[in-house]
């Protein structure tokens, strides 16, 4: 039964091929001090720097630059940038690239006049934002975390071998969007896939929590079977537009609280994956991938008959003659040739974890209650031990 809810999301969304046109006018609702914020440089290569600075300089705004935001961003980071902000009196932070440059910018947008330890605060002691906000806006170059819509900030402290996601209230979520599906083509393949497993990952954890009927589960499904089908596209044609423009809706909506509305949610999937990040730096979508199959085979005794409907309505698993339990089986088969098949990871030791490192990764593993079974300390460790 769904339970009680409260559903905004003020996020602006520009989509389309002609969708940075849009930055001009929303440019203008902003002071004169525009924090720029990007990556490692991928964006000079590709000239969507060129194209946002051009916008910016026509709309009169003062730059004020703060690149080199790297996968995965750090808290030191994330100091330097809260005091570039505060120094210079910016007025809106413009992040230009993926889940990281996004997720930085709202962790900036929040720390900049905070006047406690941003750290200790939001991703400690997940306390409440109660200072000024910057209000921030993005460009989106890469496709999989739906930061672009939610109040997700994920940030790693590696001195503490811990990397944390607050989820933000509505009030930093961006505010506003521009998504542009050629914006993604030069991302390189190893890329495009973690994405694309982070999608289907968002998804997973949204679905496989509860045994009711809600609508969201039936949203999910469908979600999922645009996303595989579009994956499958686009693995092989890169740059086609249908296939690359669907993967990009559908993880705006894999992760914009809709699907989570009303219903109980499981995220161990990324609790197991941040945890294996923080020790070994690797793309998070990669992290999902290589813990997944170890960690739904686990768990599908205590949610067969969930595995047994993913099975059928995701992957069309015939049920006839079977027990749920083989259907469930057959479902998880399915999804792992699909993720072989689109070139995922699928152990942790490709990512750069060994045996020795597991105590320390299950340590930095939080257990979350939303699943079909809480696990214990010794089922993380067993579980990460079965993805080496
Ligand atoms: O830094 P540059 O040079 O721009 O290169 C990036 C980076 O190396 C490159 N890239 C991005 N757009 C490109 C491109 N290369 C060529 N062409 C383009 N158009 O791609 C690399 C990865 O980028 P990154 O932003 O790190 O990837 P992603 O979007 O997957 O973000 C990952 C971060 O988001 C967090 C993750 O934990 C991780 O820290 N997450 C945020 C969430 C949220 N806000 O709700 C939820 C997720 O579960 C996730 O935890
Ligand atoms: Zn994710």
């Amino acid at each position: 039964m769904l339970g009680n809810f409260t559903y905004s999301n003020p996020t602006r969304l520009h989509f389309g091929k002609d969708s940075l046109n849009a930055l001009a006018e929303e440019i203008k609702n902003y002071g004169k001090n525009v924090m720029l914020v990007y990556g490692g440089g991928s964006i000079k290569k590709n000239g969507i720097y060129q194209k946002v600075v051009k916008i910016l300089q026509d709309g009169g705004k003062n730059i004020v630059e703060d690149g080199g935001v790297m996968p995965n961003p750090t808290v030191e980071k994330l100091y330097e940038g809260a005091k570039i902000a505060k120094d210079n009196n910016v007025d809106l932070i413009l992040a230009v690239g993926g889940g990281s440059v996004c997720d930085y910018s709202k962790a900036v947008s929040v720390s900049a006049y905070c006047e406690d330890d941003p750290w200790e605060k939001y991703f400690i002691r997940f306390e409440d934002v109660s200072c000024k906000i910057i209000p921030v806006g993005c460009v989106l170059t890469m496709v999989g975390t739906g930061s672009e819509m939610n109040g997700g900030s994920v940030i790693t402290n590696h001195d503490q071998k811990l990397k944390i996601g607050h989820v933000f209230g509505d009030n930093v979520f961006p505010k506003f969007s521009v998504l542009n599906p050629e914006f993604t083509y030069t991302l390189p393949k190893y890329q495009m896939v973690a994405g694309i497993y982070d999608i289907m990952s968002h998804i997973l954890e949204q679905y496989f929590s509860g045994t009711d009927d809600n609508t969201s589960d039936y949203i999910a499904e469908g979600l999922m079977k645009s996303l595989i089908n579009s994956s499958l596209v686009a693995v092989k044609d890169p740059c086609n537009y249908e296939a690359r423009s669907n993967i990009m809706w559908t993880a705006t909506w894999a992760l914009n609280t809709l699907i989570a509305k009303g219903k109980s949610t499981d995220w161990e999937v990324h609790m197991l994956g941040q945890s294996v990040g923080a020790y070994t730096d690797a793309t998070h979508g990669m992290t999902l991938s290589a813990v997944s199959m170890a960690y739904y085979r686990h768990i599908l005794p205590y949610g067969t008959q969930k595995f047994a409907r993913f099975a059928v309505n995701v992957w069309g698993v015939s049920p006839e003659g079977k027990t749920a339990e083989q259907t469930a089986k057959e479902g998880l088969a399915a999804m792992e040739s699909w993720m072989k098949s689109i070139g995922l990871v699928m152990n942790i030791t490709d990512l750069g974890a060994s045996e020795d490192m597991l105590d320390g990764i299950t340590s930095g593993t939080f257990i979350n209650e939303g699943g079909y079974k809480i696990l214990t300390k010794e089922e993380v460790k067993q579980i990460l031990k079965e993805s080496l």
